[in-house]
């Protein structure tokens, strides 16, 4: 075991028993992104890599999970979005194809879901918004669970990931907590280790690895844009509900609030129904993460990203972002103790 391995062992023994890695970081799981060249490379560099089942047919995740395990030999997980129509036969994939672990997105999931899962063997990880969800959560059998705060890239939560923390962390002593949203150093994942965090699950600071897929604007972007331009969705009436989403904000962002406003107008006009009016906004995103991630429309497409895109400087391999986190959390960690 080298030194840093050494330094960290007490502080994430509980993670990376859990995860089965040399590192406990997971790559959180992004759509479109996280599939099996990025996966597989953070689980060779020491992670815990994690698919992003997304939209995914039980087909393509079936194909997805076989050509991660052809590239790597260590322990990946998948994540799965509860609302998806397929979930039952997604989970089927999962079982068939042998995955150790699937973390359950998107919502609550059934307890029924959760059992099937564990029944099969597979850990099972939930996102807890609160704590009482939190405590719900282990009942309900989740083997862990991820705290996410505001700050993350992608679908967010309302409450920042420092609250969480203090919310959530101290009162779950059963299963591994992981924190995640808002992380871009290995001296943040040092202070939530610190506070017990079995590990951290950091999303936007792997966009820019050589081994992601994603368009070269979609990284440029990504490399230009400040902490600040990472803005969730704003929606102007509460009748026409819009899911927050954070992303670096363009001509897209700009266009969806006039968008909002034109058909609220419809709306008020008689011309559409309050359902239409609150379908067309509901779908003004549909393929917009896909379109800046593969087509490369950094203009007009979504660009998922957490605030911590302020401290994406430089593409460079997923080893070095890996061992760079690593090296600072342990190093803060052993200077915090000299002190
Ligand atoms: C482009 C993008 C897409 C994402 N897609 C998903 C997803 O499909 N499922 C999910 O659970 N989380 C998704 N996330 C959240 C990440 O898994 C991770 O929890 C988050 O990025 C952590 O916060 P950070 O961005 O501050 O590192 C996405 C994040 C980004 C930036």
């Amino acid at each position: 075991m080298s030194s840093v391995d050494e330094i960290l062992e007490p502080f994430w023994r509980k993670g990376r028993d859990f995860l089965n890695v040399r590192y406990a970081i997971m790559g959180g799981a992004m759509s479109w992104i996280s599939e099996h060249n990025l996966v597989s490379a953070i689980s060779n560099a020491g992670g815990f890599g994690v698919i992003a089942g997304g939209a995914m047919p039980p087909e393509i995740l079936k194909k997805e999970i076989e050509a991660t395990f052809s590239l790597t030999k260590n322990n990946f997980g998948v994540n799965l979005i509860t609302m998806h129509p397929q979930l039952d036969e997604l989970i089927d994939v999962c079982i068939e194809t042998k995955v150790g672990h699937v973390i359950l997105a998107g919502g609550i999931p059934t307890a029924q879901a959760i059992k099937k899962l564990k029944d099969a063997g597979i850990k099972v990880m939930c996102f807890a918004p609160a704590l009482v969800l939190a405590k719900r959560l282990v009942k309900s059998g989740a083997d862990a669970l991820i705290l996410e705060g505001t700050e993350a890239g992608g679908h967010i939560g309302p409450v920042a990931t420092n609250i969480l923390v203090q919310e959530i962390l101290p009162h779950i002593k059963d299963v591994p907590v992981f924190v995640a949203g808002g992380i871009g150093s290995g001296e943040m994942m040092a202070a939530f280790l610190a506070l017990g965090a079995a590990g951290c699950q950091l999303g936007t600071r792997f966009v820019c690895a050589n081994e992601c897929i994603a368009h070269p604007n979609f990284k440029k972007a990504f490399i230009k844009a400040n902490a600040r331009d990472a803005v969730p969705t704003v929606q102007i009436d509460a009748r026409f509900p819009v899911i927050p989403v954070r992303a670096i904000s363009n001509a897209g962002t700009r266009r969806f609030m006039d968008f909002q406003m034109e058909t609220i107008q419809k709306y008020q006009r008689g011309e559409l129904e309050l359902k239409e009016a609150q379908m067309a906004i509901e779908h003004f995103w549909g393929g917009a993460l896909r379109r800046a991630v593969i087509e490369g429309d950094v203009e007009n497409g979504s660009l998922m990203a957490g605030q911590s895109v302020g401290l994406v400087k430089e593409e460079k391999p997923v080893s070095d972002i890996v061992n760079e986190l690593v090296s600072q959390a342990a190093n803060a960690l052993s200077e915090w103790k000299k002190r």
